[in-house]
């Protein structure tokens, strides 16, 4: 009797497909409730003799599991169709959700089209270490120990250590060593990369940025190769207007050394704030290798010569972009970084 009754629920139950919340709310009653058809089986087995009790017992509990399975499936059937509809009865007029892109940082556009002109040139792209020893960053580069011309950087230093301090490099000069300790000339390469001083953040300075750095080493290299290169880059990245001039400068790793002005991109050489009224900008630093620094990263200085140049991507970017306030490159704020052109590749 009581087991013909619960073959029968279990495939009532088994079977049950509702096809509405209603058919849901009723399968509840029916099954699950105080009053339900479970719960007065559960009142008959009080009855039933001791020796059926053992398997009657087993069939009713396993009957009252299926139900509760069973009811807690179809609720989540129901909730998920119900989810469905609702967006379904949304405005379908309105338009969709579009993706939301991203944009190159400003500063890798520039350096992409610093490294791009170069390329043209037979220039090819290195890169060194962050973390610098003195060596690579000032006494391969001819700084002499103790020389002032140390304090011209402001050096952030990571660990003190006889004779080779560790620092984070000041600028990709490093870089040249670096590929020139580990090779033969010719050398003809573009290093672009990050580096520190320990500096006073404001709109003018920072205590990182980047710079690129470019070497050529060969056979009878001259100071007239050096201008022409520099010269092109000028023209290529800032347009055929542009006007350049060289000044005398130092730096201890170049011999002659000097300094690249063009003429302002704002102004057009006529005088602004920009180029302080005087119609001219510098944007680079650059020189003959200095033979010393050739003999450090032993290549021989009589057979070999070279220039080298160097230039922040930051002064770059200014330029061409007409911004005033360095910070705004690393405070990731996508009101600024999503002014600049989208590009995918
Ligand atoms: N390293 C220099 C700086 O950070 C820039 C520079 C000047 C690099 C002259 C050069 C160079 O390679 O020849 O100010």
């Amino acid at each position: 009797m009581l087991d013909e009754k619960i073959a029968q629920y279990a495939q009532e139950i088994e079977q049950f497909t509702p096809q509405s919340q209603e058919d849901v709310e009723a399968f509840r009653l029916r099954f699950l409730v105080a009053k339900g058809v479970i719960r007065d089986l559960f009142d008959a087995f009080k009855s039933v003799s001791p020796e059926q009790k053992r398997s009657l017992g087993k069939s009713l509990n396993e009957l009252k599991q299926a139900a509760e399975l069973k009811y807690r499936t179809i609720q989540e059937q129901f909730a998920a169709i119900a989810a469905v509809h609702k967006r379904d009865i949304e405005d379908l007029t309105l338009p969709g959700e579009g993706f939301v892109m991203g944009s190159r940082h400003p500063l890798a556009l520039v350096r992409k089209e610093i490294v791009e002109i170069f390329r043209k040139l037979g220039f090819v792209v290195a890169e060194g270490p962050e973390i610098e020893d003195d060596w690579h960053n000032f006494t391969a580069l001819n700084f002499p120990p103790e020389h002032p011309a140390r304090d011209m950087q402001d050096t952030f230093f990571i660990k003190k250590q006889e004779g080779n301090d560790i620092a984070l490099r000041t600028h990709t000069s490093s870089v040249q060593v670096r590929m020139m300790e580990n090779g033969q000339p010719p050398f003809r390469a573009i290093m672009p990369g990050r580096v520190y001083r320990n500096e006073a953040i404001s709109a003018r300075a920072h205590c990182f940025f980047h710079q690129v750095e470019g070497l050529y080493i060969d056979e009878n290299v001259s100071f007239a190769d050096l201008k022409q290169t520099l010269y092109y880059f000028v023209q290529e990245l800032f347009g055929e207007d542009t006007k350049v001039r060289f000044r005398p400068s130092y730096f201890p790793f170049t011999e002659p050394s000097a300094e690249m002005d063009i003429s302002c991109t704002i102004c057009k050489g006529a005088g602004c704030t920009l180029c302080k009224k005087t119609g001219w900008v510098e944007i680079l630093g650059c020189g003959m290798v200095d033979p010393n620094v050739l003999e450090n990263c032993n290549i021989d200085s009589r057979k070999y010569s070279g220039f080298a140049f160097g230039m922040g991507i930051e002064r770059i970017t200014n330029l061409k972009y007409e911004i005033k306030d360095l910070r705004l490159f690393s405070e990731n704020d996508v009101r600024f970084l999503s002014q600049f052109e989208t590009e995918l590749i």
